[in-house]
């Protein structure tokens, strides 16, 4: 089992600065302190000035297997809300001022998919598994995706991947047009991070300039995220929601069918 500290590990090399969710043991599920440190790593980053790209990587065969549904249903019973700490996370990746590179081998469920909406740069591996089992779960979709899902994919796309539930590979994800470019899982980090010490090292008023131009105004995604996260709170504490996290507690929930082609290499490089 990891230890909770080394569950979001960070370092920082060339003008990049790595972000790496690493909780392998339970596929990256994501509990409320991981967002918590997710956020101190962004926060981080966006103050120092000698770090000009983010680089969000997981661990082998699993980029995240979403929220900890375990997490989901504490909050669901105790109707601690406000401890939902994956809204501060989602509000600092879509406002994000600085261009972020994501490096995906493998699972990547519910928000480990929506983040990489907000992505400017997304690797992905030939053994990748997009999906976002929202419905399913009793909840609504979130990180603003219900807004920019369409925006990026076209509506049918995005109410397959977001509401009917159904998985993408890397290529359905590159057709959709929220994964930039496929790898090897070997190659994954590799070129990953290549691409992120290359937008590190462009001229970084320039990149700053015509980021800002391509991404616009960022407070109607913001403004839908938050709308979102009203309902997402409510559906939480639903009797259909507390029901599937029971179910998948239980070990009775229908899974994403999953399993990584290619033999996992011991460790894709740095952290
Ligand atoms: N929350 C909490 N625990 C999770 C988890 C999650 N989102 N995803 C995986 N885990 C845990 C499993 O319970 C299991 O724990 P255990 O070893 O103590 O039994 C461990 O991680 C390994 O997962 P397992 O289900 O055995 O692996 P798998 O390869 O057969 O399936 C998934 C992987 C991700 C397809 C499957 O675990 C799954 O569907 N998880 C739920 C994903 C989800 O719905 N996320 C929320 C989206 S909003």
């Amino acid at each position: 089992m990891t230890d909770v500290a080394d569950r979001i590990l960070t370092s920082t090399a060339n003008g990049v600065m790595t972000i790496r969710m690493n909780r392998p043991d339970k596929k990256n599920a994501l509990t409320g302190d991981m967002y918590s440190r997710l956020s101190a790593g962004l926060d981080e980053a966006n103050s120092n000035d000698d770090i000009n790209a983010i680089l969000i990587l997981g661990s082998p065969g699993s980029f995240s297997s979403g929220n900890d549904i375990a997490d989901f249903m504490q909050i669901a019973m105790s109707g601690e809300r406000e401890n939902m700490s994956v809204f501060g996370f989602l509000e600092r990746i879509i406002q994000a001022p600085k261009p972020i590179v994501a490096g995906v081998d493998g699972l990547a469920i519910g928000v480990g998919t929506t983040m990489l909406m907000h992505c400017d740069y997304v690797v992905a591996s030939d053994a990748s598994l997009f999906k976002t089992p929202f419905v399913d779960l009793g909840l609504v979709p979130e990180a603003g995706s219900s807004l920019i899902g369409p925006e990026i994919t076209g509506y049918h796309k995005a109410f397959s991947l977001l509401v009917m539930g159904e998985g993408f590979s890397a290529q359905d994800a590159k057709d959709a047009g929220f994964v930039t470019k496929i790898s090897s899982s070997q190659d994954l980090e590799a070129t990953a991070r290549q691409a992120a010490e290359e937008l590190a090292s462009k001229p970084q008023q320039a990149l700053k300039l015509s980021r800002d131009l391509l991404r616009g105004d960022r407070s109607d995604v913001l403004a839908r995220m938050r709308e979102e996260a009203v309902l997402f709170g409510q559906r939480v504490e639903s009797e259909e929601a507390k029901q599937a996290f029971m179910s998948f507690m239980q070990k009775g929930v229908k899974k994403a069918s999953y399993t990584h082609p290619t033999p996992k290499p011991e460790c894709f490089g740095v952290i």
